[in-house]
């Protein structure tokens, strides 16, 4: 058996913590061992990048290549064995985001990510087997779309804003913008949910497209 690896997209205030929380209880529920995880993050060297990343300003390649370093360890430790045991991996972001947020939000050159992503997702990791993972890269993102607006105001009642956090308005239409273009670019893999609208409607929508893929049951 051979696992399944699910991503978690959409720019900051969008939601997609909670729905992949309840998600992961459900797939539990039905007897399916999941890993949760998130990037920048998910081992304890790739969790160090992170608060840089997060909180220290920097040059927009050197922002690149960290997330992309964190990548890398997580994919080696923790996401390329846990497909070879046959879990479900819920990722909180992954490679979307770095196209998104260093791509179209900072305007970092779109072919240098796309470089890095081979170079980082395209060799075999250690632990278990690889072979079916030779490209790792999400056989489901679920695109979390919501106006930057209306994300911003949800925003604006949590908690003191991180270095993307504290962005414009502008910024983040463009990061919309980068994921609309990732989607287009591999429409099979992606599900965009209208994130726009009661967080039970969303939750049904997510039940929806994981049930059309087979991540879900029906019970
Ligand atoms: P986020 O996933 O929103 O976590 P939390 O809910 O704890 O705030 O925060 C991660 C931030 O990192 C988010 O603002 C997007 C950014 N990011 C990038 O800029 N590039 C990347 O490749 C990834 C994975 C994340």
């Amino acid at each position: 058996m051979s696992g399944i690896f699910v991503s978690f997209e959409g720019i900051d205030g969008a939601g997609k913590s909670t729905h992949i929380h309840t998600l992961a209880q459900r797939l539990e529920q039905q007897g399916r061992v999941v890993t949760l995880t998130r990037e920048p993050g998910g081992t304890p060297l790739a969790e160090k990048l992170r608060l840089l990343v997060l909180n220290e300003p920097m040059d927009p390649m050197t922002e690149a290549l960290l997330v992309f370093a964190a990548r890398r360890e997580h994919i080696c430790h923790v996401i390329v064995p846990a497909l070879a045991r046959g879990e479900v991996v819920l990722c909180d972001r992954f490679t979307d985001a770095s196209f998104a947020y260093q791509g179209a939000g900072r305007g970092f050159d779109t072919a240098i990510l796309s470089q890095l992503e081979h170079w980082v997702q395209g060799s075999p990791a250690n632990g278990g087997d690889v072979s079916k993972h030779v490209f790792v890269q999400p056989d489901l993102t679920f695109w979390f779309d919501l106006p930057a607006q209306v994300a911003a105001s949800r925003l604006t009642i949590a908690r003191s804003p991180d270095k993307f956090e504290a962005q414009s308005k502008d910024f983040f239409d463009r990061v919309s913008q980068g994921y609309a273009l990732r989607m287009a670019a591999d429409p099979q893999r992606f599900a965009r949910i209208d994130a726009n609208q009661p967080q039970d409607a969303v939750w049904t929508a997510v039940q929806q497209v994981a049930r059309a893929r087979r991540l879900l049951t029906n019970d």
